[in-house]
């Protein structure tokens, strides 16, 4: 019995030596000291010893047993200082790598634009309204004194959600919306996106931007209206810039005209880039028209106001030398970075 302990014990620290981490022991633990160990076994079966063997063999067993745990205990404590080892060196960082290049983004072209837009206008004392880009004919036509029979009404030009719902085809119907809740004086500018059934080409989008400007009060003549044009196109594009009116029509407006602006690239003398004319085209305007005025309630006798909308994408081309609207749509990160 004794020497069939003592090569137990023997057994077990050669298993003990060759257990190589934290679980590889508990394994050996169990395999010799567990309910069913080895050393367990062998303790069961001291029933059958004789009375004097009995004390002796228990001595050793228990001898035996702590030899075992005090030789488990100290490899549980080698294992664990290598094990720690191990994991600090994994962990640990090299501060001489060379770090991750982190790409900072920039604003879009076209809101760089709209901010400086925003900018001007606000600088003048024009608030920001915004409508919805799905709207109604009633706002979008109808209550903008477009006859029923007007060419921008039809189903080639406008895209249609239904008989009465459509994708906005300019900002102008924010003009009614803020005349229906504001009472004047009035001084909003309205960006936003528009819809029409274009085929994309260099210069058309069939989806776009466009600024609308509304000013109501008493007493607001075409003067203001020049007076402000003036300031924003010398602000925008520089302090030689000159404007002019040339006789248009709108719906909603009347008078209305179109304004161009002397050509920022020849001075108007005329270049490639204007077509030879110096001038470039750059919005439409015009004194709000009495009809719309009295759609939204405001007496025309009492009131006046002046109205303007221009294309932002366009203005962003004409001040960034960009030739194809596409390029502001397509995401490509090398045209986008360039700005
Ligand atoms: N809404 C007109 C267009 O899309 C522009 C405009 C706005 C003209 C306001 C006059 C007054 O062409």
């Amino acid at each position: 019995m004794e020497q069939k302990l003592r090569a137990l014990e023997e057994q077990a620290k050669q298993d003990v030596n060759e257990a190589q981490s934290t679980d590889a022991l508990e394994k050996v633990r169990v395999k010799y000291l567990g309910k069913k160990g080895e050393l367990t076994q062998v303790l069961r079966g001291m029933g059958s010893l004789s009375a004097e063997e009995r004390p002796i063999v228990g001595k050793i067993a228990n001898v035996v047993r702590e030899s075992i745990e005090k030789s488990l205990d100290q490899a549980k404590l080698h294992i664990k200082n290598i094990e720690m080892t191990a994991k600090l060196e994994a962990e640990a960082i090299d501060v001489t790598m060379p770090g991750k290049e982190t790409k900072i983004g920039r604003k879009h072209p076209l809101s760089q634009g709209l901010d400086e837009l925003k900018d001007i206008f606000i600088s003048m004392g024009f608030k920001v309204a915004e409508g919805p880009e799905v709207e109604t004919v009633y706002y979008n036509f109808d209550a903008l004194n477009a006859a029923q029979n007007h060419p921008s009404r039809d189903m080639r030009d406008t895209f249609y959600i239904n008989d009465d719902v459509i994708l906005r085809t300019q900002t102008s119907p924010v003009q009614v919306r803020v005349m229906e809740k504001m009472k004047p004086p009035i001084r909003i500018i309205s960006p936003g996106r528009c819809f029409r059934n274009d085929t994309p080409d260099a210069t058309h989008s069939p989806m776009f931007h466009q600024l609308e400007g509304l000013v109501v009060d008493k007493g607001i003549t075409l003067a203001d209206l020049k007076g402000t044009l003036e300031v924003f196109v010398k602000k925008f594009l520089g302090d030689h810039t000159q404007i002019k009116f040339r006789p248009h029509h709108f719906p909603f407006t009347e008078p209305s005209a179109e304004i161009d602006a002397t050509c920022f690239k020849c001075n108007g003398d005329g270049c490639p880039f204007c077509k030879k004319s110096g001038w470039i085209e750059l919005l439409g305007a015009g004194m709000v028209h009495p009809n719309v005025l009295k759609n939204v309630g405001i007496d025309p006798e009492v009131y006046s106001g002046f109205a303007f909308g221009m294309g932002i994408d366009r203005l962003v081309m004409l001040k960034y030398g960009i030739d194809d609207i596409r390029l502001l749509f397509e995401n490509d990160m090398r045209f986008l970075n360039q700005f």
